[in-house]
């Protein structure tokens, strides 16, 4: 039964819809698919909204039609390809061979099935039973070159997100180069949007940016070969009054690692066009007669209620349907991680003071962070050779495991696989497994080179390196970390019409390599990291169910930080660690308690020498710990709210709450002080308004209408950087 996916034949007319959301779009003249609406659920499409006919002067027709009130360059559609008489962005670009790049993409037919396709070699969202969603392939065609475009859309029933993807099939008889090929195009007819997306840099990812949509192109990206710390793969086009609690707003997601950007035009009629793929930048695939070409997914929702809602969506489908591992639902272990606490300046013995001091404060896995193997005493030597660094660990990495096993830890790994140090055994016997273009020399970032992962050698060795690493030091967990970007992106082992292949072959080639090592390894827990959080994207979380969110310690910094990152990614994904002051990043001093209470927001542990602390803090770290086993499942995996922002005031605030609305966390944090301070209040959200809840530290009683209403006074605290967590249990 096509319950979620509709199609009117009589109006051509096709509606995915679920309790939530509707999505409708048309076949109109010349085979076009026009774009119809996507918002609040709908019981059934009339045909009212056909979109007006108008002649507009310098917007041209159809070939061969003498009817001047329609043109593909004005019609709100669903995908457009380059020279069809549509002056906007196109969503796809096609070098042929007679050097043309002009499309006329026609509709041809259609298919609807239960569940949802998977996606070859690539991340994607996926389905635990065939009814949970339905999927809808529409194919374009082009007559002339024999191109199909297949658009995929997934609907699914409880959660209001759809998926959207493309697949390319060349049914002609000569060899065509995609230059472009959105994963989504999606057109707007009267609205003023805001922008929100998340700009950053390393050590300083994810800062909510909101601006209106203007004139012209905007172009949020990434042409680093990773989702980047600078630009995440996310775009949310919001109602100018949207808020975290009410108005609209649509959201998107890119499942990719790799380049990527998302374009916003609003065109002359005030029309906004919306494009979302692979960054077109050096992207150039060849398609050979007979061929096909997958583009990753994008995860789209729609909230009619605010900002707080789309999160849900997201936070649902990533936590829900796209992390795979069999942590997905785990409590994920308190950890120690050794980075901040020594760096480089490390030996077994040192590293056993602080295994010793972790079991005393109740900490759950010890992570032994980077220098551990080659013979690297700093971050130039040894990427590429993951055998163990004797004179640290004179009696081999397994024993050092068994000492942290002895003492009732679990035992985590760094690696950052994807690397090649020229000072490496690897680069000595395989220099042509290091990407570079021929004739010139590499640029070095960290004084480190990227491996060539287009090459199935480099995979195969490295899947055997890690694997045989990750049997003899019986690892728990590994941190799988990239520090540099790439350069110099050419690969030897292509042809020259090849070339503009190797940035999506690099993703294609970590994904094979992932998929690999974490199927291999069902028990190991994996978390994502490139210099923190330079890869923080849903494709990610499809092999790794949890990443490093910043190397940025700072307890203050964290918070917009994690503000952002809350955006899009469920909270069981990102981690935080209690480091020392002053911070290494910022120099800032801030309390234990502001520390614990960021970090706790989050997957929780330490990032500093347990050996150096004082009692005092020690008393803190067995109390924390204590505190954070109590939460972590309603931290981990309850519903988050954010409350207000750090962006806009000086405070920030946010809450979990669990889904029988009987356990709630707040976090407030203020961030400076003032001598006269204003009187400020937190209103709770998401509450059972009909309860009563207790807060367990002072045993008041409220009503869930009176927290969410009236909310409560802020405590007045002469002192920068204060926070207080909150614990309220309906009763
Ligand atoms: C990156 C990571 C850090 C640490 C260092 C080690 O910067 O984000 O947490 O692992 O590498 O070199």
């Amino acid at each position: 039964m096509n319950d979620l996916i509709e199609f009117d034949s009589k109006r051509q007319v096709f509606h995915l819809h679920n309790r939530n959301i509707s999505y409708i779009f048309s076949v109109e003249e010349g085979g076009t698919l026009c774009h119809l609406y996507f918002g609040r659920r709908v019981q059934k499409y009339h045909g009212e909204l056909k979109y007006p006919r108008v002649d507009r002067g310098f917007s041209g027709n159809l070939p061969g039609s003498l009817d001047r009130t329609f043109s593909r360059d004005t019609l709100p559609k669903e995908y457009s390809g380059a020279g069809e008489m549509d002056y906007h962005t196109p969503a796809t670009i096609v070098r042929q061979e007679n050097g043309s790049n002009s499309l006329m993409l026609k509709y041809k037919n259609y298919k609807i099935e239960d569940g949802k396709p998977k996606l070859e070699g690539l991340p994607a969202a996926y389905v635990e039973n065939e009814k949970e969603a339905q999927t809808l392939t529409i194919t374009l065609e082009d007559e002339l070159t024999g191109l199909e475009y297949d658009l995929l859309y997934t609907v699914y029933r409880d959660v209001s997100i759809i998926t959207r993807s493309v697949k390319v099939r060349n049914t002609g008889k000569k060899t065509v180069f995609l230059e472009k090929v959105a994963s989504l195009q999606l057109d707007f007819v009267d609205r003023d949007f805001d922008s929100i997306c998340l700009p950053g840099a390393h050590a300083n990812e994810r800062h909510l940016e909101r601006s209106s949509v203007g004139y012209g192109i905007q172009k949020f990206g990434s042409i680093r070969g990773t989702s980047s710390h600078q630009m995440n793969p996310f775009l949310a086009l919001a109602d100018r009054k949207t808020d975290e609690f009410s108005g609209d707003v649509y959201g998107f997601a890119f499942a990719y690692s790799g380049n990527h950007s998302f374009e916003v035009e609003k065109d002359q009629l005030d029309q906004t066009h919306l494009v979302i793929g692979i960054n077109d930048y050096n992207f150039s695939w060849k398609l050979d007669a007979g061929s096909e070409f997958q583009t990753p997914e994008v995860l789209m929702t729609y909230s009619d209620q605010g900002l707080n809602k789309m999160s849900q969506a997201f936070h649902e489908i990533i936590r829900e349907r796209i992390v795979r591992s069999k942590f997905k639902h785990a409590d994920r272990p308190i950890l120690v991680n050794n980075w901040e606490a020594t760096y480089f300046d490390f030996n077994e013995e040192k590293l056993k003071t602080i295994v010793d001091e972790a079991e005393n404060l109740g900490i759950e896995m010890f992570v032994l962070d980077d220098g551990w193997f080659g013979h690297r005493n700093d971050d130039n030597s040894s990427l590429g050779d993951w055998t163990v660094y004797k004179e640290k660990f004179p009696s081999g990495l397994g024993h050092f495991a068994d000492y942290v096993h002895e003492k009732g830890l679990k035992f985590g790994l760094w690696f950052e696989p994807e690397m090649i140090s020229y000072d490496s055994e690897l680069y000595r016997k395989h220099p042509e497994y290091l990407m570079q273009v021929p004739g010139r020399r590499p640029s070095p970032s960290r004084n480190q080179y990227v491996l060539d992962l287009t090459r199935k050698e480099v995979i195969d060795d490295l899947f055997g390196q890690i694997s045989k690493v990750l049997k003899e030091g019986s690892v728990d967990y590994v941190k799988w970390d990239m520090n540099r970007h790439l350069s110099d992106v050419y690969s030897a082992s292509l042809p020259k019409d090849r070339q503009g292949e190797v940035y999506h072959r690099y993703v294609l080639g970590l994904y094979e390599l992932m998929e690999r090592v974490t199927s291999a390894f069902p028990d190991v827990l994996f978390e994502g990291c490139s210099g923190g959080g330079g890869r923080f994207d849903a494709g990610f979380a499809y092999y790794m169910p949890q990443i490093w969110t910043s190397d940025n310690t700072d307890a203050v910094s964290r918070l917009t930080i994690q503000y952002g990152t809350s955006l899009v990614y469920p909270i069981s994904m990102t981690t935080a660690h209690v480091s020392a002051i002053p911070n290494h990043q910022t120099g800032r001093k801030t309390s234990f308690e502001t520390r614990g209470n960021a970090a706790m927001s989050a997957v929780f542990g330490y990032e500093l020498d347990l050996t150096k602390m004082s009692q005092e803090d020690k008393d803190q770290v067995k109390e924390q710990v204590a505190c954070y086993k109590e939460i972590r499942k309603l931290i981990q995996y309850g519903n988050f709210y954010r409350l207000k922002s750090p962006v806009e005031t000086n405070q920030a605030a946010w809450m979990f709450v669990s889904d029988d609305k009987r356990d709630v966390c707040v976090m407030t944090f203020q961030v400076l002080a003032f001598a006269q301070p204003c009187l400020t209040k937190t209103k709770l959200f998401g509450l059972d308004p009909e309860l009563e809840y207790e807060n367990l530290e002072t045993h008041e009683i409220f009503g869930g209408d009176e927290l969410m209403e009236l909310g409560f006074y802020d405590p007045i605290v002469h002192q920068d950087y204060t926070s207080k967590m909150y614990r309220f249990k309906g009763i």
